[in-house]
């Protein structure tokens, strides 16, 4: 369990959620059956609710793996929105392509391989919703280019930000994390005190902060 809330509370919450059913539920297989690291149920109905409700014209997604999330948020939309998804590791891309082919969300999901930081830097048009989930360590670093291309009204979804509870307790924190915790407590100390942002932090999945600008 992800040590961010009582287990029991995070099961009973996971069983209320259908499951996923044709070519998704298929992807969310194969993620689990090859340790690809995807949404948790959880984040993903967020996720989904997040945007049917805010109906973002333009997402930009930090992390592609194989494209899970990227389908989630452009189905939940219903805007049909325009999204542009950020992936380092080639073997993802090649299944995220594949998965996107299967949606047909081949044109209308963009995905952009390199580094966050380094592709990040290079974009220019502004997006209404942002969902940071890569490179948990470098997230305090995303955040300037995040709030630059931030819409005034928009929102940035990040997940993992309790990191199996280490952020909120020192004594859960494995020595070799110690410098993703350091950076993801700066990362939440930044949006949560930054007078012009206004951030909520929920226990949800592995943690998830929501920052829009007041
Ligand atoms: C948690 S997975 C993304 C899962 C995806 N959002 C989903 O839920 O379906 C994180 C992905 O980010 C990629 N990644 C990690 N650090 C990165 C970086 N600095 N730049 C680009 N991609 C990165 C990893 O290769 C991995 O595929």
């Amino acid at each position: 369990m992800s040590k961010v809330t009582y287990d029991y509370m995070e099961e009973y919450i996971r069983n209320l959620i259908p499951d996923r059913k044709g070519t998704l539920k298929e992807i969310e297989d194969f993620a689990k059956n090859n340790g690809v690291p995807i949404v948790q149920k959880e984040t993903g109905v967020f996720l989904e609710f997040m945007v049917n409700m805010k109906k973002p014209k333009r997402i930009l997604e930090l992390g592609t793996a194989i494209g899970f999330s990227s389908i989630l948020m452009y189905e939940a939309s219903e805007a049909e929105p325009e999204i542009t998804t950020i992936e380092r590791d080639e073997n993802m891309i090649k299944l995220a392509k594949m998965n996107l082919e299967k949606f047909n969300l081949d044109e209308k999901i963009k995905i952009y391989q390199g580094d966050c930081l380094e592709v990040l830097e290079k974009l220019q048009e502004p997006f209404d919703l942002i969902f940071m989930d890569a490179g948990k360590g470098h997230y305090n670093h995303f955040l300037p280019h995040c709030l630059r291309l931030l819409k005034d009204d928009g929102i940035i979804i990040a997940d993992n930000v309790l990191f199996r509870g280490m952020v909120a307790c020192d004594e859960l924190v494995k020595r070799r994390k110690i410098t993703i915790v350091k950076r993801m407590r700066t990362y939440l100390d930044l949006v949560t005190h930054d007078e012009d942002l206004i951030t909520t932090v929920i226990p949800m999945g592995d943690g998830i902060a929501v920052t829009k600008r007041r």
